[in-house]
């Protein structure tokens, strides 16, 4: 009788401790399924024993029991890229279960019912105080509200600067042609009438010098006043040095006239229409402009250029904006070299001995066109410059990248450029260089433009970077396509 009593007061107690687990597992499911965030746990065999309903929500699907490592398989995970499958070794349960501490690593899951979320991962094992394994826990946090609002703010960013690149341009492509034509419009009043009346001014010397030796042959010893006057002036010498000073005002007047001509020619407000031109005018009007910068400057020898120019025919273009091209490339060639004659003069300065190259630098700059077989002419300026370290080859294109100080340099000489090349002319502008040795452009622009096309049948631009060589690098930009795709706008 009291066996059967004792039996039914343990049968009572384990009722009681049962109801009384059960009870906690209810709670304590109650609490994982009440959590926004997913929590899974496996135990110490690593099978999947916990999995709460954020988890069940995030991936679409109902609760199945199934092994870790299955899941990567089942449903789509990826590694945070959102393209790379995600292997079941990679999967976060599996590696807290493998002993790794995994903290805030991100992950995709592409379920397949359900929307792809992106989810923040951390986890880890647990271990008994005996130090056994138990199993491993991983808690997941959907950011992908957070990344949406990232891409979009990425996105909103790149068309922001974009526009501001373009207003930029628009504003310096306007404002400097306004200015150069304005420039050139003021001072070709005066310097016309100034080289208009040059030549009847040496006409009236001529005649008062004829004057003066009509008296003097009349008159051959003149009085002691006029003898001292005639010294005081130097006569003699007058007489010779008059026509030479004519001279080099004509010739000085002629060099203004001609570069007021080239900023007018290189502006060309006129031409906003395409048109067939000489290239060659244009890169020459542009060196007249850019004249003063290759003269000697202290401490820096001048810059000598080489025209390798071969017969080119007309080309269909917009003159005024392949100037800027030319104007930018040759900028910078002029920027480069300045840069390597102060590394080079400092040398020479610090060297007793100066080395051979210091002795023989010459800051070039050497300009070759060509008619390529595939009906366009291609234009490079090379320079012996400084060259572009490799680490920012990649970069030069971009809006706004720049290496010069503060002030100097706005970053956006070749960005337009390259639009102008690729986007306006549907040409390619191609950069090769060398740190330390120098950098050659290559601007290709078809000789005949296309019939305008619709914007849905151009194809993507591609803009890539390769290597050829050790260190030459190759920015080939691709056939026409929208500036949108160029600077990932
Ligand atoms: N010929 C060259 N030699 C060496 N570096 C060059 C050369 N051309 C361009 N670069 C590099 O590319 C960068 C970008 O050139 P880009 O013309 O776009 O801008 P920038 O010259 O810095 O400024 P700006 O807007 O005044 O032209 C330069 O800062 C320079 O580092
Ligand atoms: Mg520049």
């Amino acid at each position: 009788m009291q066996e059967i009593a004792e039996h039914k007061r343990s049968e009572a107690t384990l009722q009681q401790v049962q109801t009384h687990l059960e009870k906690e597992r209810g709670f304590l499911k109650a609490i994982l399924d009440h959590l926004t965030e997913g929590i899974v746990a496996c135990d110490e065999k690593g099978d999947l024993m916990l999995v709460n309903r954020a988890t069940c929500d995030f991936y679409g699907l109902p609760e199945v029991p199934m092994p870790t490592e299955q899941w990567a398989d089942h449903f789509d995970l990826y590694l945070d890229d959102g393209k790379t499958p995600m292997q079941p070794q990679d999967t976060p349960l599996v590696r807290a279960f493998q002993g790794e501490i995994v903290h805030e690593t991100e992950m995709v899951i592409v379920p397949k019912l359900g929307k792809t979320r992106t989810l923040l991962t951390s986890g880890r094992a647990f271990f008994d105080t005996a130090g056994n394994k138990l199993g491993a826990v991983v808690a997941m946090h959907d950011i992908s509200d957070r990344k949406r609002a990232e891409i979009d703010r990425e996105r909103m960013e790149a068309a922001l600067r974009h526009t501001q690149t373009q207003m930029i341009q628009a504003e310096k492509m306007s404002g400097l042609g306004q200015l150069v034509a304005g420039i050139a419009h003021e001072i070709n009043n005066p310097i016309s009438f100034i080289h208009g009346n040059l030549n009847p001014a040496a006409q009236y010397a001529y005649d008062l010098l004829k004057l003066i030796d009509l008296y003097h042959a009349q008159i051959p010893v003149p009085n002691p006043a006029t003898q001292a006057f005639i010294e005081e002036i130097d006569l003699e010498f007058l007489r010779q040095d008059l026509p030479k000073l004519l001279n080099s005002m004509q010739s000085g007047t002629e060099r203004i006239r001609e570069i007021v001509l080239s900023l007018r020619n290189f502006s060309r407000l006129d031409e906003a229409e395409m048109k067939a031109v000489d290239l060659h005018k244009g890169i020459d009007n542009t060196l007249v402009i850019l004249g003063n910068r290759l003269k000697p400057k202290a401490g820096q020898p001048g810059i000598e250029i080489v025209r390798e120019y071969n017969n080119l025919p007309m080309v269909e273009c917009y003159a005024g904006q392949l100037n800027q091209v030319f104007m930018n490339v040759l900028n910078n060639a002029i920027e480069a070299l300045d840069e390597r004659s102060a590394i080079e003069s400092l040398e020479a300065h610090y060297n007793t001995l100066p080395s051979e190259s210091t002795l023989q630098y010459v800051p070039t700059i050497t300009i070759s066109t060509e008619v390529l077989p595939h009906k366009a002419i291609a234009i490079r300026i090379i320079d012996n410059g400084s060259g572009i370290p490799e680490h920012i080859r990649s970069r030069i294109f971009d809006p706004f990248f720049t290496t010069k100080p503060v002030g100097k340099g706005s970053g956006l000489g070749l960005s337009i450029s390259y639009k102008i090349v690729v986007e306006k002319h549907d040409g390619q502008l191609q950069c090769y260089s060398k740190a330390g040795q120098g950098t050659e452009f290559v601007i290709e622009i078809p000789i005949l433009q296309p019939e305008p096309k619709p914007l849905t049948s151009h194809p993507v631009a591609k803009k890539h970077f390769e290597l050829s060589g050790h260190d030459r690098a190759r920015i080939t930009c691709g056939n026409l396509g929208s500036y949108e795709n160029l600077v990932g706008g």
